[in-house]
């Protein structure tokens, strides 16, 4: 294991919730959680890979994983009977990923290192100041209407100096070295995203209402001026909050309001700036 994971070790001998599962290379890390679920792994397996060769993101695309500097992986859960909607596992994670970065940027700041603002962007990414800090894929496996089991999946760009990215995949993708200067242990980059993640998935069957309001609260989507790419074409518009299972609430130029169940979101300006 590469040395900057070598803190999952001792974070695997304490924890009652996850267990580790670690590769050097795979497809993709939510194609192996998926099969490991299917053959019966159970809740809290945690699938980690130093680098993936078929990284999937949402819509199809490719996720660019390069080996030895970022973090590619994939929960499983068992939520068994559920009343809230699943697209707020996603909003879950995206709060866990943002509180685990944030403790992790407070716990290596100093003089000289830029303060840096992480947010999630609706629906599913993880933005550091202006660019695409990594991205959330949960994907479901249902019977009869029932989940068999879900699959959280994060990737997150750490080490990787953005400028080096091939430029198909470049878009306006950074990472926390490009944008702090700084090299993160990835391993306790992990284990403060698993320990959070376990806060916001309890909280999800106690009060999903609160990831929602915790969620608005924090993302710069809400309130701004945006872009949506839908299937039906772009359209131009404030977001202005998430309906009860995590859809955007979008308010057209002329006034209508509609509700967003999937779309790409371009910010164009906040919307009181
Ligand atoms: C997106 O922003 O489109 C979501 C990207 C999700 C990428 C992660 S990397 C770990 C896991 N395995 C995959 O193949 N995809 C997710």
């Amino acid at each position: 294991m590469p040395e900057d994971l070598q803190s999952l070790a001792a974070f695997q001998e304490e924890t009652d919730i996850y267990r580790f599962c670690f590769y050097d290379r795979v497809g993709s890390t939510n194609d192996v959680a998926l099969k490991l679920a299917r053959e019966g792994c159970s809740h809290g397996t945690v699938v980690i890979a130093d680098s993936q060769e078929r990284g999937r993101g949402r819509h199809g695309r490719a996720w660019y994983s390069p080996p030895g500097v970022n973090i590619y992986m994939s929960i499983i859960l068992n939520p068994g009977v559920i009343t809230f909607h699943p697209a707020l596992v996603t909003l879950s994670a995206s709060l866990a990923v943002v509180d685990a970065v944030n403790s992790c940027l407070l716990s290596q700041s100093r003089e000289g290192v830029p303060s840096v603002e992480v947010w999630p962007k609706w629906p599913n990414d993880i933005y550091c100041n202006h660019g695409k800090l990594g991205g959330i894929l949960t994907e479901a496996s249902t019977a009869r209407e029932r989940i068999r089991f879900m699959v959280a999946g994060m990737g997150i760009n750490v080490n990787m100096p953005a400028d080096r990215i091939p430029a198909d995949f470049r878009d306006n993708t950074t990472s926390l070295y490009s944008e702090t200067g700084e090299v993160f242990d990835r391993g306790r980059v992990i284990v403060k995203i698993l320990e959070s993640f376990s806060s916001f998935y309890t909280l999800l069957f106690d009060d999903p209402a609160s990831v929602i309001a915790l969620w608005c609260k924090i993302s710069r989507t809400i309130n701004s001026y945006v872009k949506a790419i839908t299937p039906q074409g772009n359209i131009y518009g404030t977001a202005l909050g998430l309906d009860n299972r995590g859809f955007l609430r979008f308010g057209k130029e002329g006034g209508e309001e509609i509700i967003l169940s999937t779309a790409e979101i371009i910010h164009l300006r906040d919307h009181d700036g």
